[in-house]
């Protein structure tokens, strides 16, 4: 039976951390929907249709990869895709609290679908949208820590030439 895991998150933008998880979560699993958290409660630096852009142009090639947006329960948009499981990443002790309620919570929710964690790759420990975004709006160089595309997306966002 094929296994297929959704791999949910805000992609506000799309590190080469998340790209790590993926690729190796495409060694676990026959099939991984990359699923965009559409929340309009939240600021967002891009909007959902930029964010699929970035996904698609990086993950190119992979036939195993679909790129989605969902609202509402993660759990909910597991169940209508048929998921066997949801695949985070894990970076360090400071993600493990939030980690394991969200996981716990949606066990709670939906006991069919298992949360799977995968450590993040020691190289990517440090990286998050966050922290890139906060770098590049001042100038901070980010090569390295995303794909091009984003690294272009990101400079052309924050007007710098860099
Ligand atoms: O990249 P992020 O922001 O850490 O991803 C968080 C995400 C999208 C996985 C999480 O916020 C989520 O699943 N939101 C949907 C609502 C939901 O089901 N929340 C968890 C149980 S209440």
């Amino acid at each position: 039976m094929k296994k297929t895991a959704i791999y949910p998150g805000s992609f506000d933008p799309l590190t080469n951390g998340h790209l790590d998880i993926i690729k190796r979560g495409l060694r676990l699993f026959d099939k991984i929907i990359v699923a965009i958290l559409h929340n309009p409660a939240k600021q967002a630096l891009f909007s959902i249709e930029e964010r699929m852009e970035m996904l698609e142009e990086s993950l190119k090639g992979y036939q195993n990869v679909e790129i989605d947006a969902f609202q509402g329960l993660l759990v909910d948009y597991a169940n209508q895709k048929k998921a066997d499981a949801i695949l985070r990443g894990m970076r360090a002790v400071s993600d493990f609290e939030y980690e394991f309620q969200m996981a716990l919570m949606n066990r709670r929710l939906n006991r069919e679908v298992q949360t799977v964690f995968l450590m993040t790759g020691l190289r990517w420990i440090f990286t998050s949208s966050s922290i890139i975004k906060e770098a590049a709006r001042f100038g901070g160089n980010i090569d390295g820590m995303v794909p091009a595309i984003v690294n272009q997306k990101v400079r052309e966002k924050f007007n710098n030439k860099s």
